[in-house]
């Protein structure tokens, strides 16, 4: 098949880098209905890579492509669209990706009109664009992350042209309410609050995929956790890559994450989750609107990423480890029984030996009940992918074990703590060993095991915590 790529809209690190616009503009989703029933008798099937935040896109993509009448189909590789949501955080995570492009690649000979689409973080990064260009024949549309409502426009393209279609933004997106979602479980809903992430964090990938910060209005949030409480919805995670910018970028309104905590504990709905903290930006009114209780659950996420003030700096996180430290003990003074996890990264450029022994101590320190662990993964176009970086992949590997060590020593010691205590589990399933085990989350986060039968899955029960081990609690009902 021969290329034409005169609809190659080139995604540019460089424009991402721009933050140009303060105001965001919020678009309602709106569907041409000419296009309605383009899918019907088609398949489509997704594969998602990375964070809360494309597992969220990904129920969007689906809640478009059933509107335009396709169907989930059940086998992932033989679909008529198939989507790579890709992440971009990692080398890893893209090596995966292009991986099963070359896996999949065939279908065409079976499938001729089968169309693969690449979307998410990947195709916000100009290399990789050059890259499938050059190398993945196979894809035929390209889509990044400010315009997956106009997915249906670039089907109808795709069809009529049999052109490939590449359309990547690399300046701020507006909010897009309204797109259809199929979500992707019946008691638990992802809910972006907020887009994009304005901090650059030297070694982060994620401001230039994901543009500037922008929040969506509190009445489109609170309106829609008010519907999912009425659908049976137990929990809910706001999604953002700092919730705690939200509502900073507001010019007519001074709300801020607080607030929509506070306005959120009001609704009668069992469990209200967040995730991604900025440490420097979690500030007082936050932590007292968690200790308020109610449905905000007693777990945050806080990365540090480095216990080294040095590193701290040249990743550009604007605080030191004492400050973060102080933020600690506040939310351990204001919410006793706090479970507070962490992401780390080792082996950044230039981690010494007493850098890497400073963040050992703040795990010591901070006493996290978990944390992701990272080697630094340079990303083209960030800054950090150009500093000096003289630390041998062995001495990076090292410091990886020895620090995930300590880590798991934090898991084991915090399911010690929940041992002969009775905790609420939300019951998400049967264990994938026994049918006769279910399994869910506590309130803290932590995963419980317990005897039951499966009209539980989906409700709150009490069990009582009768052993803990490093990754999960065993329990029986009360
Ligand atoms: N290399 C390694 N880890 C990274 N993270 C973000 N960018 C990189 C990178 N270039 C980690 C950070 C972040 C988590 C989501 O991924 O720890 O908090
Ligand atoms: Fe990346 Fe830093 Fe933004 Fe988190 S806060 S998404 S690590 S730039």
């Amino acid at each position: 098949m021969s290329k034409d790529y005169s609809k190659y809209f080139a995604p540019s690190i460089k424009d991402a880098r721009k933050r140009l616009n303060k105001e965001t503009n919020t678009v309602l989703y709106n569907l041409d209905e000419e296009l309605l029933g383009i899918g019907i008798d088609k398949t489509y099937s997704i594969k998602t890579y990375g964070c809360q935040g494309n597992l969220a896109d990904s129920e969007k993509i689906a809640g478009i492509m059933e509107e335009l009448g396709y169907t989930l189909s059940n086998d992932e590789d033989r679909a008529d669209v198939i989507f790579f949501n890709t992440c971009a955080i990692r080398d890893n995570a893209e090596q995966r990706v292009f991986g099963e492009l070359g896996r999949i690649k065939n279908i065409k000979k079976d499938m001729p009109n089968s169309l693969i689409v690449l979307c998410g973080c990947m195709p916000q990064e100009e290399a990789t664009v050059e890259k499938v260009k050059k190398t993945f024949d196979q894809v035929d549309i390209m889509f990044g992350t400010h315009n997956i409502h106009k997915l249906p426009e670039y089907l109808k393209e795709a069809y009529l042209t049999k052109e490939k279609i590449i359309e990547v933004m690399s300046f701020e997106g507006d909010i897009i309410e309204n797109v259809p979602l199929k979500r992707a479980h019946n008691v638990k809903a992802w809910l972006n609050i907020m887009y994009g992430c304005d901090e650059f964090c030297t070694y982060c990938i994620v401001p230039y995929t994901r543009g500037k910060e922008r929040s969506r209005r509190p009445k489109d949030i609170i309106e829609e956790v008010i519907n999912l409480a009425n659908r049976g919805y137990k929990e809910v995670t706001l999604l953002g890559q700092n919730v705690n910018a939200y509502g900073k970028d507001f010019t007519d309104l001074s709300y801020s994450f607080a607030d929509l905590l506070n306005d959120l504990n009001k609704i009668d709905i069992p469990r209200i989750r967040f995730t991604t903290s900025h440490p420097r930006d979690l500030d007082l009114d936050t932590i007292l609107a968690m200790a308020k209780g109610g449905n905000i659950m007693p777990h945050l996420h806080l990365p540090v990423q480095s216990g080294s003030n040095d590193v701290l700096k040249k990743m550009n996180r604007k605080y030191t480890k004492e400050s973060y430290m102080e933020k600690i003990e506040l939310l351990k003074k204001h919410i006793p029984d706090i479970s507070i996890t962490t992401d780390i990264i080792v082996g950044f450029p230039g981690e010494e030996d007493e850098d890497f022994k400073a963040t050992l101590e703040l795990v010591k320190e901070a006493d996290y009940e978990g944390a992701f662990t990272f080697i630094f993964s340079p990303r083209e176009g960030t800054p950090a992918s150009k500093y000096e970086d003289n630390t041998p992949n062995e001495v990076k590997k090292a410091r990886l074990q020895e620090l995930n060590k300590l880590v798991n020593e934090g898991y084991a010691k915090g399911n010690k703590r929940f041992e002969n205590r009775v905790v609420q589990v939300l019951v998400d399933g049967v264990s994938a060993k026994d049918e006769a085990i279910l399994t869910g989350y506590t309130s803290h986060n932590k995963v419980v095991n317990f005897p039951g039968s499966k009209e539980l899955i989906g409700k709150i029960v009490d069990v009582k915590v009768e052993k803990a081990y490093s990754w999960h609690l065993k329990g029986k009902l009360v």
